[in-house]
């Protein structure tokens, strides 16, 4: 058994965030179950939200975060990370963090970006990877830690809780992880007092989109499974523009293409926004993407079209190399023509429910990032505030478990118990269910839903879980197979909670129900095992 003061699941910006400041308080495990910079953070294009110019205020954030989210934001929790965000950029700065500049009136400045929603330019951006360099920013702070061991290829299956260890009525903590090591196939047990998830987002779920393929709700799927409440999951965040292209896998063509002015059209050239917001293209969010799926649905057109070619060739390919690059490698040269996009499915709105300290139901156990629901983005994220709300609530978590250090827990945890599993020879199995809860999500679940069509899902989806459980107890685990089992449970508590919701709100859009009803405006959707 591995033993560490603090334990992290995950290496995305919450995780190496809340490492780098725990690890002056003790030892830390960062367990993360592909290569430690893959994860969404290193994906992330358009860049960081945060008021630092003079035009801009903490009011005006507000009220955008406020707006996108449709009413159903927690406005202490909005005020709170709009108002820590330039600190948290001053430390990453500090850290080594390059982001893009420009010449201002006394001297170099930080350039800031516009996108969707977004009432002022206030996007801190390193050129259009962000993200990547706030992944090369933060290993390298981590590589110098002596107290930060990272355990690559580690797949972590399920939290270890004294619920399940003992039989008493103390409450529910959390005090270990059973973790898969991937290239030896062997499951190891880490044990920790202060235990952080930061497993990321489900974009996996869906059949389209633009998330890598480390994202599968893994962090929910076992929050849940402990015990934890859930809220909000009927919120997926659909991106309105991932290229289309039959060669190229979920590749984002980021918002901040819009917010230089770039003009969604239809496949005559036609711009269309302007019938759907005053915004146009650069609509909140939600807005968009059902703008774009309902052209499509009218037209039977394939894909709609984002053009940016008025702009002088030298600006866009200095301002945006990697989209630049990308789409020429399809034969698209975006300087010359407009770029085929399409919705996907891109960031979860809600999760494991925490506060603004990243605290869960269950003692020990913090959750922060894409995998939390801290009330911050409400039934629709503003874009630009995720990779914020990580780096805010990271230090906040690591600020609370330095006040209240989580007490030493006297369990015996039992290894893994793998029971008479031999390995498994019908991974056709697997890869079926894969396919068909992706498939089925995105044609019964997606940015316009019905009742009879989420009925529909959750039938299917009750039927492939008792298939997934039974191959689960029967055969050895692998990375495959408790991905499958996480997806098919996120896919269950998305399909509950958009039927629980009896509204249209946000990106929650269902045609038997299409008006917001005032009522459902003041309640998070919530689930927890029964
Ligand atoms: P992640 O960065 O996803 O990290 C999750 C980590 O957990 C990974 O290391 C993963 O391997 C690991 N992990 C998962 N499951 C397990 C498991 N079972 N065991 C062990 N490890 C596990 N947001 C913005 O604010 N601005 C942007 O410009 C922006 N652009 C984006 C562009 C793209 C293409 C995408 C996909 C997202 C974008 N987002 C953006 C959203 C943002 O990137 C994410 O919400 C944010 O990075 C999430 O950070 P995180 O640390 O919570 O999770
Ligand atoms: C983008 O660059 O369009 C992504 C921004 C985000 O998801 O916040």
């Amino acid at each position: 058994m591995k033993q560490f003061d603090f334990l992290v699941l995950g290496s995305g910006i919450a995780g190496l965030s809340f490492a780098l400041k725990v690890a002056q308080l003790g030892r830390v495990a960062i367990v993360t179950k592909k290569s430690r910079a893959e994860s969404n953070t290193n994906y992330a294009q358009g860049g960081i939200a945060a008021v630092t110019s003079k035009e801009d205020s903490f009011e005006m954030h507000v009220r955008d975060t406020l707006e996108a989210g449709a009413g159903l934001c927690h406005e202490d929790v909005v005020r709170t990370i709009v108002e820590e965000g330039p600190a948290r950029i001053a430390e990453l700065i500090e850290l080594g963090m390059k982001f893009s500049e420009r010449e201002g009136d006394g001297g170099k400045e930080l350039d800031l970006g516009r996108e969707g929603g977004h009432s002022k330019r206030r996007i801190l951006h390193a050129k259009d990877v962000t993200g990547r360099e706030i992944e090369r920013a933060l290993l390298a702070a981590i590589a110098k830690n002596p107290n930060i061991e990272i355990f690559e290829n580690h797949f972590a299956i399920d939290l270890i809780t004294t619920k399940k260890l003992r039989k008493d009525d103390a409450p529910n903590r959390c005090v270990g992880v059973y973790v898969l090591n991937t290239k030896t196939g062997e499951v190891e047990t880490f044990a920790s007092s202060t235990i952080l998830l930061a497993t990321g987002g489900c974009g996996k779920v869906y059949l389209y989109t633009t998330n890598p393929d480390i994202a599968t709700g893994d962090g929910v799927a076992m929050a849940y499974r402990a015990g934890a409440r859930i809220a909000n999951m009927e919120f997926i965040q659909f991106h309105p523009t991932c290229l289309y292209h039959p060669k190229a896998k979920s590749f984002l063509i980021s918002e901040a293409v819009r917010g230089e002015g770039g003009i969604l059209k239809d496949s005559k050239g036609v711009p269309f926004m302007d019938k759907y917001h005053p915004l146009a293209s650069l609509a909140p969010r939600d807005i968009v993407a059902r703008a774009i799926d309902s052209e499509m649905k009218k037209t039977g057109a394939n894909c709609v079209f984002l053009d940016i070619t008025f702009k002088p060739a030298d600006f866009i390919r200095e301002r945006f190399p990697n989209i630049y690059s990308t789409c020429l490698q399809y034969g698209i040269d975006i300087t010359k023509e407009p770029i085929p996009v399409v919705p996907a499915a891109h960031y979860q709105c809600g999760g494991v429910m925490t506060d603004m300290n990243g605290q869960t139901d269950i003692a020990g156990m913090y959750a922060v990032g894409e995998v939390s629901c801290t009330g911050l983005h409400g039934a629709n994220r503003l874009a630009s505030n995720s990779l914020l709300e990580a780096l805010v609530c990271g230090n906040r978590a690591a600020e609370r478990a330095r006040t209240y250090p989580e007490p030493k827990v006297e369990v015996q945890i039992p290894p893994w118990q793998s029971g008479n599993a031999t390995n498994p020879d019908e991974l056709v199995v697997i890869s079926h269910n894969w396919d068909e809860i992706r498939r089925l999500m995105w044609d019964y679940v997606g940015i316009v839903r019905t009742n009879k069509r989420l009925e529909r899902a959750r039938t299917r989806i009750a039927n492939l879980q008792e298939e997934i459980q039974q191959y689960y107890w029967d055969f050895t685990v692998s990375n495959d197979l408790l991905e499958l089992r996480n997806i098919a449970t996120v896919a269950e508590l998305i399909v509950a909670c958009a039927l629980m919701r009896k509204e249209s709100r946000g990106l929650n859009y269902n045609l038997d129900y299409p008006n917001t009803d005032p009522d459902w405006g003041k309640r998070d959707t919530i689930s927890k095992k029964p």
